[in-house]
């Protein structure tokens, strides 16, 4: 138990491995952990939680996790139909809770779980809470860009306002399987609206509100949606953003491709901007506030199939082409769901806010989803950080505590996630915010995978600065060298997936080919997560592949370097991630000019501008760098990893550089470095 865990305090590097039975995979470590043999030297940073927190938690100690994993693992069919079975189905799935295939070579890669069952999420999230006697409980409360400014709805109330939508929806001609596509901020509306799709069975495909009109013309007319959500303005920071300019922008482009949007609901935002300047097209947009109330507030829900789908989530992949992800209804509802309950150890009384916005897929699975399946009050902000000032974050911690008035004593667990976490930033976080009492989640996962993935389970084990510890129930993850070998021990390489795990997203929205080919293809049998992993507590060493992690925001190079050469100017660009302190990776972007234009401060300033307005602010370069040249194979293939050496100052570590077409380039651009 845990108080034996306590005891160890000589500890001592064994490399002694708890091997789980048949192809369960290997948890490292954890079991030196209960055999007293964790391990000492630099690596024996470990921080453990509390006995009073272990004692009340859902998993109290290794040994309990590793029964049920172990569980988990040999039975899963059983394992997740007994979890399946505490939602409420119109009708239960067919014998078989899951099938799969992950080998391309043996036909389609196919998952699916809970066939058959018919179901509805938004259901499952507030008619079946309010009927348990949830209806005056607090579901979300809303939090303003500015102090003061504040909100909240109970699950009766977040019903009425979802039915009330959704009546309005269906009034519009929207129909099970059709998508709808939401560009709004956060506020309640948000939610509200991802679960009024849900509700009808319509496919909700959210384009966080940070985007460009580009981009969301970009989606737009990739999943032709019946309609579209927005606001008029949002106020972020001390800044009011314009989003109905920015949707009528991207509804301009997506209609000179032949998709025309009909209606385009308009939330007014009154603290940000009154109705009155907002541009019109009459016909085609319509004020929330004038039609919404209208609508009775109960509507029959449609219920679906497990594998109908629920959302589509564009993210970022190698190519300039952004991936509609997409996850379906049934095994996406009870992954969410359960990895919320262990992950954060929820209790009833607990209020939860997560700062997500639900234009990420973090802001839909804990958010909206996890935290609503189980019935826990959550908190939705709409503002900065650091705005009115740094400290905003600390100040609704205490204005929503409950059990005691001093300051963020009402905390009980942190959560961290969207990049690696660095060992000295997780010190900050548990000893300055969590006064070196509160377990920290971090969370390894990805849009494609639906729910955390690799995550501690804050009682049962101690934790590790920097490292996401071990896998959730039912995950197998393994790490493979490059020819696609599972290695194991002291070693580091691929991560990759073996087998599939309810959350596991079916396909990318209109291309199953790229969707095999990027994430089954690489390594055959496996899904391949484009991470880096070492093994032993599971530490994360960032993407191996084409993409850039800034401030958790998914990045592809491709899609910054295509906005970059679509300005006049700009002849051929390679865009490489540095290491940031801050935002952990940045965007480093070589440039070559068209022949004869020189280089300036105002081009430099033009091309960043590009990106901004293409992309989102977020995908802003950081750092130009002129390039008469990219050093480019015969072949004519640029060679990022000589970029990367040049970008980061490793001159020394460049490589073998003969194979390059032209091996002078090497030398102009080190020695354009502090242009
Ligand atoms: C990275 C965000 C280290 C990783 C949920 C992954 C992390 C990508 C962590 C997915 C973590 C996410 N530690 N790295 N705890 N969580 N990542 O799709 O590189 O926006 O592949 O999903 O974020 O980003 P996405």
């Amino acid at each position: 138990n845990n108080n034996d865990i306590r005891t160890i305090n000589h500890l001592r590097h064994v490399d002694s491995m708890a091997t789980m039975p048949s192809g369960a995979g290997k948890i490292p470590r954890l079991n030196a952990v209960i055999l007293g043999e964790a391990l000492a030297t630099e690596e024996n940073d470990l921080v453990f939680p509390t006995d009073e927190f272990s004692q009340q938690a859902h998993v109290p100690s290794p040994q309990k996790y590793l029964e049920m994993y172990k569980r988990s693992i040999e039975d899963p069919a059983g394992f997740w139909s007994e979890i399946a079975s505490q939602f409420y189905w119109k009708q239960k799935w067919d014998d078989s809770v899951y099938s799969e295939n992950l080998d391309v070579s043996k036909g389609r890669v196919n998952i699916e779980w809970f066939k058959g069952g018919i179901t509805n999420i938004c259901y499952n999230c507030l008619d079946k809470n309010v009927e348990a006697g949830l209806g005056d409980k607090i579901a979300l409360y809303w939090e303003g860009n500015d102090t003061g400014f504040d909100d909240s709805l109970t699950y009766s109330q977040l019903l009425h306002k979802v039915c009330q939508l959704a009546n309005y929806l269906k009034d519009m001609g929207v129909q099970k399987g059709d998508a709808v596509v939401i560009y709004l901020p956060m506020l309640l509306e948000l939610p509200i609206t991802m679960l009024a799709c849900a509700r009808i069975g319509a496919v909700h495909s959210v384009v966080f509100a940070g985007f460009s009109a580009e981009s969301l013309s970009q989606r737009i007319i990739d999943c032709k949606p019946k309609v579209v959500i927005t606001c008029n303005a949002v106020k972020r920071g001390p800044k009011i953003i314009h989003l109905k300019d920015i949707v009528d922008a991207a509804l301009v482009e997506s209609t000179k491709t032949g998709v025309a949007i009909d209606t385009c609901l308009v939330y007014e935002n009154q603290l940000a901007m009154k109705r009155d300047i907002t541009k019109w097209q009459d016909g085609r947009d319509v004020w929330w506030q004038d039609v919404i109330p209208k609508y009775p507030t109960e509507c029959a829900v449609e219920w679906v199939d497990a594998e109908d789908p629920l959302f589509l989530l564009y993210t970022s992949g190698s190519t300039g082409k952004p991936k509609g992800v997409l996850h379906t209804t049934g095994g996406y509802m009870v992954y969410t769901a359960t990895t919320f309950k262990y992950a954060f150890d929820y209790k009833p009384s607990d209020v939860y806010w997560c700062t997500a916005d639900c234009g990420w897929i973090t802001g839909h699975s804990y958010v909206s989803y996890g935290p609503l399946l189980n019935g826990a009050s959550c908190i939705v902000f709409e503002g900065a950080p650091n705005y009115p000032d740094s400290g905003r974050c600390w100040d609704i911690v205490d204005k929503y505590k409950y059990v005691t008035r001093y300051s963020r004593k009402s905390l009980r667990i942190l959560g961290s996630v969207g990049e690696p976490i660095n060992p000295s930033a997780w010190r900050w976080f548990y000893n300055v915010v969590g006064d070196s009492r509160c377990p920290i989640s971090d969370t390894w996962w990805q849009t494609e995978t639906g729910g955390f993935m690799i995550t501690p389970l804050p009682g049962a084990w101690p934790q590790k600065p920097g490292s996401a510890t071990f896998p959730f129930f039912g995950v197998k993850p393994v790490i493979v060298d490059e020819k696609g070998v599972e290695i194991e021990g002291e070693c580091s390489g691929y991560l990759c997936v073996k087998g599939s795990w309810p959350g596991a997203f079916r396909t990318l929205y209109g291309d199953h080919e790229r969707y095999e080919t990027t994430y089954f293809k690489p390594f055959t049998g496996y899904y391949f997560t484009g991470d880096g992993d070492k093994d032993g507590y599971h530490w994360l060493t960032g993407r191996v592949d084409d993409v850039i992690n800034v401030s958790g925001h998914r990045i592809g190079t491709a899609e910054v370097e295509s906005a970059l050469v679509s300005h006049p100017k700009c002849a051929e660009a390679a865009v490489v991630g540095i290491e940031h302190e801050v935002k952990g990776q940045a965007i480093y972007a070589f440039v070559t000019l068209v022949e004869g234009e020189p280089y300036s401060e105002e081009l430099r300033k033009s091309l960043i501008l590009t990106v901004r307005k293409q992309i989102g602010a977020f995908a802003a370069p950081e750092r130009i760098h002129w390039a008469p040249g990219l050093p480019k194979t015969r072949s004519g293939k640029i060679m990022r990893r000589i970029l990367r050496k040049i970008a980061s100052g490793q001159l020394d570590e460049l490589g073998d550089t003969s194979t390059l077409a032209d091996p002078n380039v090497v030398e102009q651009l080190i020695s354009l470095s502090n242009c």
